[in-house]
Parts: C-alpha cells; structure tokens; sequence
C-alpha cells in the first residue's frame, strides 16, 4: 500500500488504499463478490467478528474497505463508513447519533428526500426537528436548544444552488456542544473539504460525482474514528442494513480515480454555460455560486477554492410572447436535443430537471461545453 501523505492528490487518488492482489499479483483489485467469508476455526471466527475482520459482506468487505480507505483521505476524516446509497448514509449516521428527546436544527432547502426523513421518519422517534434558512447563519445559532445534538447542512444546496457557511456554523454548532453535519455532495472532495472547515461528519450521495458514471448508486459519512465506529456498528450494518454491494464499491473506486480531472471539467462547463445563460434575454435568474453575480460569490471563493461545482439553476422569465414561466419552462426543456430530461447529477450526460416554481436544474455534463449551450440557444429559439 502506497499511502505517502507526502503525495500530491493525483497520485494520492490513485495510490491511497490500493495494493495488487496478494495471490495473483492482480494489480486491478478483484471484486470480492461474496455474502461471507470462511474463518479456520471456531476461536478465529470469534477473533475475526471481535477485530471487525471478514465475515459477512453487510459488515464489512475488502471492497468496501479500500473505498473507505480512499474517502478518508479525500475528506482528511480519520475514517469512513460507506452505504448503498446517499439516503443510506444519512438514515445510518443520523440514527446511529440520536436519540428520543433529541433536537436537531436542520438547514432548510435541502434535498427533498433527506427533509422527508427527517420531517416525518424521526418524529415518529421522538426526534424534534427546526428547520431554518441556513443561508444565515445566524438563523442556527437562534434555533440551537440545549438538547440540539445536531446541526445538519448542506452546501451548495439542492436545488438552489445557495451556500452555506460551513465554518461559521461549526464554529456555532460547536459552541452549543452539537455536532455538525455536511452533506458536500454536490461539491466533492475535490472543491470543498468540510472537515477542515470544522465539520464533525461528511455525508456523500457517490452515485453523483464520485462514481461519476452514472451507472450505480452509493454513499458515505466520513469523519473522526469515533463517530463513524458508532455508524459501523450497529447502526448500518443492523439498523438499517443499507450496505453497498462489493461490485459498487469496484465501480466506484475505478470512478473515483479520474474524480479530480473529471470535476475541474464539470466546473469549466458549468461556468460557460452559467454565463451564456446571465446574457440570454428569457432568463430571470440564474444560480451558479461560480458567477461573479451569485450573492455570495465570495463564500464560493473560501469555501469552494472559487468553483462553483458542475450543477447550476435558472428560471425563465414569466410571459415570454404571451406563455407563463410554467409554459415557457416546459417548452424550453421538451426542445433539448443533447441534454436529457433526468433526475441525478455529476455523471458525463447533461440532465436537466424542472424543479418547484419552473427553477430549472441543469446537471453539467462532460460534453463539450459549446455543443451544450448550442442545445441551449436552439431550444431558446422556439420560445420566439
Ligand atoms: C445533495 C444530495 N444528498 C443526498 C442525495 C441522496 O443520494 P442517493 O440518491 O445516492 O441516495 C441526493 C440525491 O439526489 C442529493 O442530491
């Protein structure tokens, strides 16, 4: 294992967490595509389930494990634990760290998915939820409680494309005793390193960039030794069962390894398309945190190394030649030729999805940026 922290990221990513089979010498990892794992005797099956070693692929697996390893150090975290999917990553890590009677202040404006299963799953637990526009930090600091256990984010934010301040809201959360979460997805590693900022955990949906392929779905916490150890056991192996089949994890990692170039080039197009769309006359607004014009392009320039990531969002403006934003919208997207219409994000095809009031969020793709904006202008050019 070649883990030289003295290395720069782009051999780091490659190198971090991997040897050649010991057998074989294979130097590609081989895919451990087995529920179990077979112990010499009675006494080493004890030792193994003890010491966490191979047992049974829902716990653990060397697959899962040289992923673990390469998050790790992608989020300078002491450990890693990863999932089946995003969702399974923060149903796994919240529930592993609440308890009934516990409060959590969530940012609002957060993936829809993550708002249900805190507004409706956990209050079946008990578990007290206030979510506020976290755009402010100081909206946290007014709805801390002294039983607040935890501060959730998310920056940016899907799919308003909003940021954030991860280290003034750590330094908050941390003041109060509460832990703070970060779900970085639409950031990555590669522009935004909670931790370092302050954040406690580090929530991933690796079906999105990290994987980068659009071909399977994944997720992970990242953070200190201890809290993700409470995550390991026995909160996703046993809670929630939502562990990441040992083939993802290969696919992953064989993603992972192009993660830096790939997202510098999502970033690039994504800011090309960002300010084809500022000059277009049918557009109200667009949300790129990479644009000069975002309200907090400076936050985008210490939190996100001055990228503003591969995603962005804009709405038409209303009564474009008589048609309501809604029309309008609906048109504009029908006449997409390149781009598709799909939910997701961080894969090499742009997708594009309407979302609540016609905000429109295009996924950035790894296509040439001039034929993106070129589909853009064409499907413009019916609204006239
Ligand atoms: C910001 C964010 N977090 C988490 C998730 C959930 O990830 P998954 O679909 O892998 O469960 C998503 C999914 O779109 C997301 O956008």
């Amino acid at each position: 294992m070649n883990n030289n922290l003295n290395h720069d990221l782009e051999t780091k990513i490659i190198h971090w967490g991997h040897t050649s089979d010991k057998s074989t010498g294979a130097l590609a990892t081989p895919i451990y595509q087995t529920a179990t794992f077979a112990a010499q005797t009675v006494e080493h099956f004890e030792q193994l389930c003890r010491d966490f070693g191979y047992v049974y692929t829902r716990e653990c697996n060397p697959n899962l494990n040289e992923l673990e390893l390469k998050l790790a150090m992608l989020e300078d975290g002491e450990n890693a634990i990863v999932s089946a999917s995003g969702m399974g990553a923060i149903t796994s890590t919240i529930l592993a760290l609440v308890k009934s009677g516990d409060h959590i202040v969530s940012s609002d404006g957060i993936f829809s998915h993550t708002k249900l299963f805190m507004s409706e799953l956990l209050l079946k637990f008990g578990v007290e939820v206030t979510f506020v526009d976290a755009t402010n930090p100081c909206n946290i600091k007014d709805a801390l409680k002294t039983n607040t256990k935890l501060v959730y984010i998310e920056s940016p934010l899907n799919p308003s494309l909003d940021l954030v301040d991860i280290e003034t809201i750590a330094q908050i959360a941390h003041e109060n005793k509460s832990l703070l979460i970060v779900d970085s997805t639409f950031a990555t590693p590669i522009i935004q390193k909670p931790i370092t900022l302050g954040a406690d955990i580090v929530i991933h949906s690796l079906t999105k960039f990290i994987n980068g392929h659009g071909d399977t779905l994944g997720g992970a916490a990242i953070g200190s030794k201890e809290l993700i150890d409470l995550v390991k056991w026995p909160s996703l192996p046993c809670f929630t069962g939502a562990s990441l089949p040992p083939m993802n994890a290969w696919m992953i990692l064989r993603g992972i390894k192009t993660l830096d170039m790939r997202m510098k080039k999502h970033c690039e197009n994504a800011l090309a398309v960002a300010e084809f769309l500022n000059e277009e006359e049918y557009i109200e607004e667009v949300k790129y945190p990479g644009l000069k014009s975002h309200p907090q392009h400076e936050l985008c320039k210490t939190q996100m190394n001055g990228l503003g990531g591969g995603v962005l969002s804009f709405k038409l403006k209303d009564g474009i030649n008589g048609l309501s934003r809604d029309e309008a919208s609906r048109i504009l997207i029908n006449s997409l030729q390149l781009c598709t219409i799909a939910t997701s994000l961080g894969e090499e095809h742009t997708l594009v999805q309407m979302n609540g009031e016609n905000l429109i969020r295009i996924a950035i793709g790894l296509e040439s940026s001039t034929d993106i904006i070129n589909d853009l202008k064409q499907a413009m050019d019916k609204l006239k």
